[in-house]
């Protein structure tokens, strides 16, 4: 199994959204510690340049993935800068706390443009490229994904359909050496809930509980979930695609 620091993506060229904090800072670090140039997005530009001081293969560009023509500009970057691309971690994600009692129309789009629209036209326009390098694209699920959340339906809807597009993505391109995949977190140390505007009562409140149903004890670390988006896209993993690999410490099994 290669380790982060195996440099299997020695020259080859990378973009993690939402790189600015949480699994995402932790993947462009490991990924920039294995040899690759990473290009780190997200919209806080001093989140951003705290992840590139870890290392010297970051360079960041602060930007709102869900404006129009974002993903041009964002895929544009990587390649003026280094001349291909070889991976897209689609990484930047929000969640948000909605019981079908309170539904509105605001949230559920707000939702599905971040987690399911942003990194479907990331990946339109990283195609031509993934092509040219026989790349990947690794999107960052969640254990409800594939699992029922009661009381956040709409962020577990969008969850699934970025696995169904990893799956129909991976078929449709498998033939071109392009390979798509997806990583499904359980809970994770992250400001994910804080970014959901939750009130830190209530986020450890339902830190404990979650900690209580994992089986392994414990919530996950970004780390746990970085070290798993390098794996799946480790180039010499050539014959792995379409999958959905869950890193939840066995909270779906439970
Ligand atoms: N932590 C968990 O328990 C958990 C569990 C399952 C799945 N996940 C998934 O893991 C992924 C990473 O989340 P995280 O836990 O690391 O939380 P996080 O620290 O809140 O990371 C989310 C990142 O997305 C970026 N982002 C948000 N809106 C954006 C936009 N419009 N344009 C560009 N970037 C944007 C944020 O940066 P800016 O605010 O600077 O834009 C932030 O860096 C998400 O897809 C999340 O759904 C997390």
């Amino acid at each position: 199994m290669p380790s982060s620091t195996s440099l299997h993506f020695a020259d080859r060229v990378a973009i993690v959204t939402g790189a600015g904090s949480g699994i995402g800072r932790a993947t462009a670090i490991a990924l920039a510690e294995s040899g690759a140039r990473v290009l780190g997005v997200g919209r806080r530009k001093e989140a951003l340049e705290e992840t590139a001081r870890a290392h010297s293969n970051i360079a960041v560009l602060p930007l709102n993935i869900c404006e129009e023509g974002a993903a041009d500009t964002v895929v544009a970057t990587a390649v003026e800068w280094w001349g291909r691309l070889d991976l897209l971690v689609n990484n930047a994600g929000i969640t948000a706390v909605m019981p079908l009692a309170e539904t509105d129309r605001a949230v559920i789009t707000s939702l599905f443009d971040l987690n399911v629209t942003a990194p479907s036209m990331l990946a339109h326009a990283a195609l031509p490229h993934l092509r040219e390098s026989s790349g990947s694209i690794v999107n960052v699920s969640s254990t409800y994904g594939h699992r029922p959340l009661a009381g956040a339906a709409h962020y577990a809807a969008t969850k699934s359909a970025l696995e169904q597009l990893t799956r129909s993505w991976a078929l449709e391109l498998a033939s071109e050496g392009v390979r798509v995949n997806a990583i499904a977190p359980g809970p994770t140390e992250t400001d994910v809930l804080a970014a959901a505007g939750l009130p830190q009562d209530a986020i450890d409140e339902l830190r404990a509980n979650e900690r209580d149903r994992i089986p392994t004890g414990r919530l996950g670390d970004p780390k746990d979930v970085a070290d798993w988006i390098l794996r799946i896209a480790d180039p010499l993993g050539a014959h792995v695609t379409g999958q959905v690999l869950t890193i939840d410490g066995g909270l779906e099994l439970a």
